[in-house]
């Protein structure tokens, strides 16, 4: 609806004709209903957005979602909608840690009323998100017991481990496809490979040209195909964590660090890419590293690369969107990914 409306307004002569077509195809988040703000009363909504970047736009859609949120929970009693409504905040600042506050905050199976009241809402959506979020904070607790053992035992199961033998390098990025992220409440049954192309058509959108960027915009989660070989979604999805702090000035490698798809991509893909791209894969869920909490610990090359991550994290994380399709010029995708990637690799 949103694009019927904005194709109709946006006359040339009234936005720059290159930032408008490029925000009209990004397909920017709808307003959503009732969630009117008093900043932009009286003007149009896609006029607004229209001068933000799509960083912006989907930072904005995300204070739009909390009020309507906020407006719509009236009749739901007090505490748990303060629960909820946290949630939602956590989701939609997007922080790093989002799924596992989310996670925190919904673990009502422990308070059998609240659980029911949402198990049994009219809103069948409702209820399977509900249960979605039951499940991922299940799948969270069993990511946030890994210890340094476990990052071991894990390590010497996989890390070596061919999973496809020889296999067309782009086929293996759309063997995402074939799995969801059991701990994203925010993408919920939609596939990685959607995912993945969200990212990308978000960095097209917005005129990346950097080849590193677009590239870990398609290849930062092709660790997650694990999941096709019976690891649990414990060890393959959710964020990373510092199991034991590392020592200052060694590297973040110096820390023992929760293993996911993160390290199985770094694993896999390292020989391929500069030492920068294979940090950023290696690392790239670890969100104490993105705000500054691991910067002692770092290498000078670290400090620089760390730039190159929080754009990747940016994308990553603020365009994750269950009801949409990316749209992605897919001979550009792949002109990209065979900048870094050879046709077959053993995988
Ligand atoms: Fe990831
Ligand atoms: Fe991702």
């Amino acid at each position: 609806m949103l694009e019927a409306q904005v194709s109709s307004l946006a006359q040339p002569s009234m936005v720059p004709p290159t930032r408008a077509q490029n925000y009209i195809a990004c397909q920017c988040p709808p307003h959503p209903p009732g969630a009117e703000d008093s900043r932009h009363v009286g003007i149009p909504y896609w006029k607004s957005i229209m001068k933000m970047s799509r960083i912006q736009c989907a930072e904005e859609f995300s204070k739009f979602s909390l009020q309507a949120f906020q407006s719509s929970e009236k009749d739901v009693q007090d505490d748990e909608t303060q629960m909820v409504q946290e949630s939602v905040l956590a989701l939609s600042l997007k922080s790093a840690s989002s799924d596992f506050v989310v996670s925190k905050a919904l673990r009502l199976d422990n308070h059998t009323e609240e659980a029911l009241k949402f198990r049994n809402a009219p809103n069948g959506n409702d209820r399977d998100a509900f249960r979605f979020k039951i499940a991922a904070s299940r799948v969270y607790d069993a990511s946030r017991s890994q210890t340094a053992e476990t990052v071991r035992n894990l390590s010497a199961k996989w890390d070596r481990k061919i999973l496809f033998g020889k296999i067309n390098s782009w086929e293996l990025l759309e063997k995402l496809s074939l799995t969801i992220d059991a701990s994203d409440n925010v993408l919920g049954s939609t596939s990685q490979y959607i995912h993945v192309l969200q990212v990308f058509e978000a960095m097209v959108a917005d005129d990346v040209t950097d080849k590193r960027l677009l590239f870990l915009g398609l290849a930062h989660d092709i660790g997650k195909v694990l999941s096709l070989f019976g690891e649990s979604d414990g060890n393959v999805d959710c964020s990373t964590f510092v199991i034991k702090p590392g020592v200052a000035g060694k590297g973040v490698n110096s820390s023992i660090v929760s293993w996911n798809h993160d390290e199985f991509g770094y694993q896999k893909l390292k020989d391929y890419l500069s030492q920068e791209m294979a940090w950023v894969v290696r690392y790239h869920s670890l969100y104490p590293l993105l705000v500054g909490g691991l910067d002692e610990l770092l290498l000078p090359e670290e400090h620089e690369w760390k730039k190159l991550l929080q754009k990747l994290w940016e994308y990553d994380h603020l365009f994750k969107n269950s009801k949409h399709i990316p749209v992605v010029d897919a001979e550009y995708a792949k002109s990209i990914w065979h900048e870094y990637l050879p046709k077959e690799i053993m995988f």
